[in-house]
């Protein structure tokens, strides 16, 4: 049961609570006028205080197709954080307003901090370089959507490790699942933070960390791709330097397994050529569809319509 709960890191919930999120999104998936109307007169605030497109349409999407309705700001010019307003005034502001709080912001932390002021279940939709758990259900969805379950895989993580919160996100989850192999590629200056890999050590995951792209392909049964996080570099010049360090096209995609899935949370920019986007590995697009009917699912289950 996860009515009335938050969601601040992905193993808020058990593996179980997941799945049963997964059979859910299914149903949709299959009837999409299942559970319509289910949240009708019910309120979701969506804060977002970083840019968003999937994440946030997709929220507001869910929420309307379900009967409820939603209330929010796109940028935190427009709310009064530009004033000066703290952050746990501003939430116990929207949790007396709505029934449940979606929130992107810039730091680390900020959305455990919001969950410990707020009245009403929190989602965090992304805190700075640190989680983005529904990213997360969107990606272990896709995965056992396309491979049928979410064991015995490898899967390779490209581009920024280092900040890219989906990253983190993903392989915290992926530790939880049985005989998951992990090759993390990136430059040495973007590698995975210390800290989720000691996560891994801890719950003995199998994971390599290399530079190479092209000679881990055929290895690989998911490719999850991502995107240099400009927004967290300290320095244009580095960021320029590393941008366009991994590109997938066609030559090095002739590489994978004929049944191999690439993935992206997306924005991409140049990591995945379009010339790629019609071959069938090609999953992206899809994976952000199957973004909102688990968080259709995970409206209707946290406000307790099911
Ligand atoms: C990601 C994010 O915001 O962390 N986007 C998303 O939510 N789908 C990935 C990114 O911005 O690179």
């Amino acid at each position: 049961m996860i009515e009335g709960r938050s969601l601040v890191e992905p193993e808020d919930f058990s593996l179980s609570e997941m799945e049963s999120l997964f059979s859910l999104a299914e149903k949709i998936e299959k009837d999409e006028k299942y559970l319509r109307e289910c949240l009708k007169g019910r309120l979701l605030a969506t804060l977002f205080f970083e840019p968003s497109t999937r994440t946030r349409l997709s929220f507001e999407a869910a929420m309307l197709r379900l009967g409820g309705n939603c209330l929010g700001f796109a940028e935190p010019g427009s709310s009064s954080a530009s004033k000066g307003e703290s952050l746990a005034d501003t939430i116990r502001m929207a949790a007396s307003y709505a029934d449940a709080i979606v929130m992107r912001n810039p730091k680390e932390g900020a959305a455990l901090l919001a969950s410990r002021y707020s009245s009403v279940p929190v989602i965090n939709a992304g805190d700075g370089g640190h989680h983005h758990p529904t990213q997360t259900l969107t990606d272990l969805l896709t995965i056992r959507r396309l491979l049928g379950n979410i064991e015995n895989i490898t899967v390779g993580f490209c581009g920024d490790l280092k900040f890219g919160r989906t990253v983190h996100s993903l392989a915290k989850a992926l530790s939880r699942y049985p005989k998951i192999k992990m090759i993390f590629i990136s430059p040495a200056e973007l590698v995975l933070p210390e800290y989720i890999k000691s996560i891994l050590v801890k719950q003995k995951v199998q994971f390599e960390e290399r530079e190479g792209l092209e000679e881990s392909m055929n290895e690989l049964d998911v490719l999850y791709m991502t995107r240099v996080q400009r927004e967290r570099f300290f320095n244009e010049d580095d960021y320029i330097r590393l941008k366009d360090i991994y590109v997938l096209n066609g030559e090095k995609l002739s590489l994978a397994k004929k049944s191999a899935v690439v993935l992206h949370p997306l924005p991409r920019v140049n990591e995945i050529s379009v010339e790629i986007d019609d071959d069938p590995r090609a999953a992206y697009f899809k994976q952000a569809k199957y973004g909102m009917y688990v968080r259709m699912a995970l409206l209707a289950s946290i406000l307790g319509a099911i």
